[in-house]
C-alpha cells in the first residue's frame, strides 16, 4: 500500500468493530477492506508490559495500522509535526486506525494489558523513523517523504 502523502492525525481515527454478542461471550472479527481499511499482511502484540513502561516512539512512511486493546487499556498519543492528540483505548470492540507518516507513543498500559496491532506491511525497518528530531525536520521541511 502506498504512503498517505502529508498525513495528519485527523485521518487517524476510531473505528468500531463489529461484535458479536452472545451470553456466553462475545466475537470480534475483523476482515481485510471490510472492518478496516486495510490489507492484512501481519499481526502482533504486545503484552507483559511493565508498569509505567512507554513503548512505540516512532513513525512508518509506508505502514497502516489498526490497535486494538484487546484486553485492558492504554494510552496512544498521536503526532504529526503540528498537533498531537491523546486517544485512550480501553474496549476490544474499538480500534484507532493510524495513517502512515505519523509519530505515536504508547503509554499507561494497565496491568495485563494487551495491545493487537493489525498492519498493512510485513515487518521492515527501512519503515520507521525513529529519530524524533528526524520526524520533525521531514514533516516541517518535506512532508512529500512520508
Ligand atoms: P518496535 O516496533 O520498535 O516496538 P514498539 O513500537 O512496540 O516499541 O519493535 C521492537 C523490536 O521488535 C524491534 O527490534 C523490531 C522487532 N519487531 C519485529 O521483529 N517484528 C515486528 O513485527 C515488530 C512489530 C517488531
Amino acid at each position: 500500500m502506498h504512503t498517505n502523502r502529508l498525513s495528519v492525525i485527523d485521518q487517524c481515527e476510531i473505528l468500531q468493530l463489529p461484535k458479536i454478542h452472545s451470553r456466553s461471550g462475545n466475537i470480534t472479527s475483523l476482515e481485510s477492506m471490510i472492518s478496516l481499511p486495510f490489507q492484512i499482511e501481519r499481526i502482533y502484540y504486545l503484552y507483559d508490559v511493565p508498569g509505567g513502561e512507554n513503548r512505540g516512539g516512532h513513525a512508518h512512511k509506508n505502514l497502516h495500522q489498526l490497535i486494538v486493546a484487546a484486553s485492558g487499556s492504554f494510552d496512544i498519543l498521536l503526532d504529526d509535526g503540528t498537533a498531537k492528540k491523546l486517544v485512550t483505548l480501553n474496549q476490544p470492540y474499538f480500534g484507532l486506525y493510524i495513517v502512515p507518516g505519523i509519530w505515536r507513543e504508547l503509554l499507561n498500559f494497565s496491568s495485563g494489558s494487551i495491545c493487537l496491532v493489525l498492519a498493512s506491511e510485513k515487518y521492515d525497518e527501512n519503515d520507521y523513523i525513529r529519530d524524533y528530531d528526524q520526524f520533525k525536520l521531514i514533516k516541517n521541511e518535506d512532508p512529500s517523504i512520508i
